[in-house]
């Protein structure tokens, strides 16, 4: 039930610094030793190159994952959308492991990937919400996201909870594989500074409504921006926009703004950039300098660390790898807002589904 909230969606981005001490728990030992399955470990260990296949917002869960295995863990990995890898697959490495991301576990174009994967007998993981699902019961293994339903069609805490166990996952192929940089990562103090960071940024909402009606509530085109991991994180924020506000919204590369994209900012155009990262906040900065010359409505969402004093919020300092996890808090509620603003159905967008169970 929806309690006390007006909508699922507002509940849902709520409970995220709760699901993030949730998976925190599940995961590590009162030792705080991490604990994942050997099995899955092994196997993937094992193995000479992750292929994540998703859909949606789970699929820029996944890129933001790819980031933290390498990083983390040493291990190469490429993230597919199913929809494409179904029939037009890449060649595969020698040795793959798949990795299936879904909140639902139902959806049907991961369904269709599997079941390939299945008949070459490649091993597989699903990272699910939903234990039974079909992608869970067809996997070699499963991992949970422990986010507790999501009703909301739009998907808030199921994407950052399947970076946080990726984020697990990693952490645990490095101690297995003694891989240094992982090692050294202190996951479970990383994941309680998140929790309490989503709560400071869940408690200001009030300015993104505020920002909302300023500059997005009577746009007709919007865009995110950013860079590196800021990308990743700018698609999903897009996304959210787009399917509950109607808004046209684009995710881009910053720096790939000026190679074409540019000619479409005019005189009130909102561009909302993600500046977390020190090696390109000045670069993005920039881009931010070259779209507000042109007439556009800027917003930053940066973090402390790299931040101006007037950008539009300002976020509090976790390690580069899990900076999605408090980022896309800011657009979450943005979305929701702009929704609400607009007149929307905001847990039930029109056209959409909450699994999409048809090819
Ligand atoms: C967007 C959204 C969809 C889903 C996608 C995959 O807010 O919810 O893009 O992420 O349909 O669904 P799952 O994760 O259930 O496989």
């Amino acid at each position: 039930s929806k309690g006390t909230y007006p909508h699922f969606m507002l509940k849902e981005i709520d409970e995220q610094p709760s699901v993030m001490r949730r998976i925190s728990q599940e995961y590590f030992s009162s030792k705080g030793e991490v604990e994942v399955d050997e099995n899955i470990v092994n196997s993937i260990l094992d193995s000479d190159r992750i292929y994540i296949v998703a859909a949606g917002t789970s699929y820029h869960a996944g890129l933001v994952g790819q980031k933290i295995i390498e990083k983390l863990a040493g291990i190469p990995v490429e993230v597919h959308v199913a929809s494409e890898f179904g029939y037009y697959p890449p060649i595969l490495s020698r040795k793959p492991f798949f990795i299936f991301l879904s909140q639902s576990g139902e959806t049907a174009d991961s369904r269709q990937v599997l079941s390939e994967v299945n008949k070459k007998g490649h091993p597989s993981l699903t990272i699910t919400n939903v234990d039974r699902s079909t992608l869970s019961r067809e996997a070699t293994y499963t991992m949970l996201l422990h986010a507790g339903p999501e009703i909301s069609v739009a998907s808030t805490k199921a994407y950052t909870a399947q970076i946080a166990v990726q984020a697990v996952l990693a952490k645990a192929l490095s101690e297995k594989s003694n891989y240094e940089s992982g090692k050294q990562f202190d996951l479970q103090t990383q994941l309680a500074l998140v929790a309490n960071g989503m709560q400071e940024i869940v408690d200001e909402k009030q300015l993104l409504d505020d920002m909302s009606r300023r500059i997005l509530t009577d746009a007709d085109n919007a865009f995110y921006i950013g860079r590196g991991i800021d990308y990743n994180v700018a698609l999903e924020a897009a996304l959210k926009l787009k399917e509950i506000s109607y808004i046209h919204t684009e995710g881009f590369a910053a720096g790939e703004l000026k190679h074409g994209t540019i000619a479409l900012i005019e005189e009130g155009t909102p561009v909302i950039g993600f500046i977390t990262d020190k090696l390109s906040a000045g670069h993005t900065r920039s881009n931010l300098q070259e779209v507000l010359s042109r007439g556009a409505e800027v917003f930053t969402i940066s973090m402390k660390r790299v931040a101006n004093e007037n950008d539009g919020i300002i976020l509090p300092d976790v390690d580069t790898l899990l900076t999605p996890l408090l980022s896309v808090i800011p657009a979450q509620l943005i979305a929701y807002y702009t929704s609400l603003n607009r007149g929307h159905d905001v847990d039930q967008p029109r056209n959409l589904a909450k699994s999409v169970t048809v090819e």
